[in-house]
């Protein structure tokens, strides 16, 4: 833990908050020195919503009807993020598009996690597209993100083989454990300041 405390995070998401899960249990097992401040969903009935107040932990949705257009939308999820004093912002499972307003205020300070090997299988369907193109090997992706989906520099990847008995629900499982594995521990690294990035190259300091 730095001297400034705990690192503060901002988990956005759009459904079940499996990762989110992982993570709140990571600060709770003592292995993730982080809090989670808020948790925001693009979605009213996204079951993260629930895990988070389960833990006490502020939840709300943002709707993006209730905006004109999408930079007014992320205008107001940049306020929500720093009302609630964030100091990272972290994509589980969040389905839209971040917008500028967000990525200036929290500059190399959002992360992403694809579940595929980037810069294979990009978009929403990482894991169904690797396995119809049959990869023997597809895996999980930890970046930050920029203005383009699935684009910034990659922070850590783990690889999870297919088996020729796996299925497509076989394969998400062996997907989602992994990173709930990974997520916490690259989000560790960060709150213990080894996460180094020169341009699209991140190095991990030893500790
Ligand atoms: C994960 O597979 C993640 O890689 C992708 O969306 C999924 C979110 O799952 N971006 P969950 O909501 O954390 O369960």
């Amino acid at each position: 833990m730095s001297e400034r405390g705990p690192l503060r995070l901002g988990v956005l998401i759009s459904g079940s908050g499996s990762n989110l899960q992982a993570i709140i249990d990571a600060i709770e097992g003592g292995t993730l020195d982080a809090v989670v401040a808020v948790v925001i969903s693009s979605r009213s009935d996204a079951f993260g919503l629930e895990r988070a107040r389960n833990h006490g932990i502020e939840a709300v949705w943002v709707d993006r009807e209730m905006f004109d257009d999408a930079a007014g939308y992320n205008a107001a999820l940049r306020d929500e993020l720093q009302a609630h004093s964030v100091d990272y912002v972290v994509m589980a499972g969040y389905m839209r598009l971040l917008g500028k307003a967000v990525l200036d205020a929290y500059p190399l300070r959002v992360l992403n996690l694809h579940p595929a090997l980037l810069p294979s299988f990009p978009g929403a369907h990482g894991i169904a597209d690797a396995f119809a193109y049959g990869v023997k090997v597809t895996g999980i992706t930890v970046h930050f993100a920029d203005e383009v989906f699935d684009r910034g520099p990659i922070i850590a990847q783990r690889a999870v083989e297919i088996a020729e008995t796996d299925t497509i629900e076989s394969l998400e499982a062996k997907i989602h454990d992994a990173e709930h594995q990974l997520y916490p521990a690259v989000i560790q690294l960060i709150a213990q300041e080894r996460v180094k990035v020169d341009g699209r190259v991140v190095c991990i300091a030893q500790s």
